[in-house]
């Protein structure tokens, strides 16, 4: 189901490799408060060190900081979570050390990365002197920047594990989908969601919806589900989904056989209005379904509450954003259709 070339079927030993992360997580006061996709990184970085890589060097970006040095976008207190993660020393932003991991410094801090720009990306690989590419970054792959295509002419080009597992996952459950699929859609940003409801339209078995788009959202086919009632805060305004909408979507839950989750069903940084979202996490993670969670919120909330619900599992909890949302839509990502594919 994933045509591209990965680190298994590639020579790594004695070569420097050059590996895209998406290491663009959430940062406060100089400490990284989300490390999802760091430690999903390890894996291909592990593979890497066991195959005797010479050096591995990390590349990534944080925020948008526009083509400026922006001091507080650096990903410098990305290294020290690195490191305690890996517990190997990591250099940062320094390419001549002896260090087996450099991470380098934020890509977007130069206009060139975002510009797709070739001799951008051809500097990348003079300076870590880089004989393979891997592209590890699935949250980053529908940008067509520097780091995810340009740099694709100049090296050999593969998947990492991360990426591998993310595009089969979700593509098994949009592709050729066990039935029912249920899709639930929540969330606040209704317009990035469009093309996602329409796919699911027709993919889809039956789409439950909640999350502050189900307060606007008018009824287009007999296959959506939307909430009955609802959780009021003390200004009048609805912020979760109620009891009867919540058990409906359990109902659901408990006879489907795909279930993707895409958006939170109220404003769960209140634990007031968590309480259809921890429910729908409980019956999802209980279910035998192939259960993918996508989206950034609904991926931290989650995994958030696995941490007090270690008996809860999933098939997938994606690190990507957009990149599955748009892979879910059913579009073509520039940062894998750039990779080696086995020839047929
Ligand atoms: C993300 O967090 O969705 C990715 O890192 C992409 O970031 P971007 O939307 O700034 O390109």
């Amino acid at each position: 189901m994933f045509d591209k070339k990965t680190i298994r079927d590639i020579d790594v030993a004695n070569k420097n490799v050059l590996v895209r992360v998406d290491y663009n997580v959430p940062i406060e006061n100089g400490k990284v408060t989300d490390d999802l996709r760091i430690k999903e990184s390890l894996a291909t970085i592990r593979y890497l060190l066991e195959r005797g890589a010479r050096k591995i060097f990390l590349i990534s970006h944080l925020g948008r900081p526009d083509g400026k040095t922006v001091p507080e976008l650096s990903l410098a207190p990305v290294a020290d979570k690195l490191r305690e993660l890996l517990e190997l020393p990591v250099s940062f932003a320094e390419t001549k050390g002896e260090e087996k991991v450099v991470l380098l410094e934020n890509l977007r801090f130069s206009p060139q990365e975002e510009e797709n720009d070739a001799e951008f990306a051809k500097k990348l690989v003079e300076l870590t002197k880089a004989e393979l590419f891997v592209q590890d970054g699935f949250g980053v792959v529908h940008r067509a920047h520097a780091s995810t295509v340009a740099i694709t002419q100049f090296l050999p080009s593969v998947a990492g594990f991360l990426l591998e597992k993310e595009v089969e996952n979700i593509k098994k459950a949009v592709e050729n989908p066990a039935r029912p699929l249920l899709f639930i859609l929540g969330g606040a940003k209704v317009d990035d969601k469009v093309p996602l409801l329409n796919r699911f339209q027709t993919l889809a078995d039956t789409i439950a919806i909640g999350g502050k788009i189900a307060n606007t959202y008018q009824k287009t086919s007999d296959k959506e589900v939307l909430p009955v009632d609802f959780v009021y805060g003390e200004d009048g305004k609805a912020y979760d989904i109620g009891e009867k909408s919540t058990e409906k979507i359990i109902e659901l839950i408990n006879v489907a056989q795909t279930i993707i989750w895409n958006g939170t069903l109220g404003m769960t940084e209140d634990p007031r209005f968590a309480k259809a979202s921890e429910r729908v996490a409980t019956a999802i993670g209980q279910s035998k379904a192939f259960s993918i969670i996508g989206g950034g919120d609904t991926a931290g909330f989650v995994l958030e509450y696995q941490k007090s619900h270690p008996e809860l599992r999933y098939s997938l909890i994606s690190t990507g954003g957009g990149a599955s949302l748009e892979l879910m839509s059913g579009e073509e990502l520039p940062g894998v259709k750039a990779l080696l594919t086995f020839m047929a």
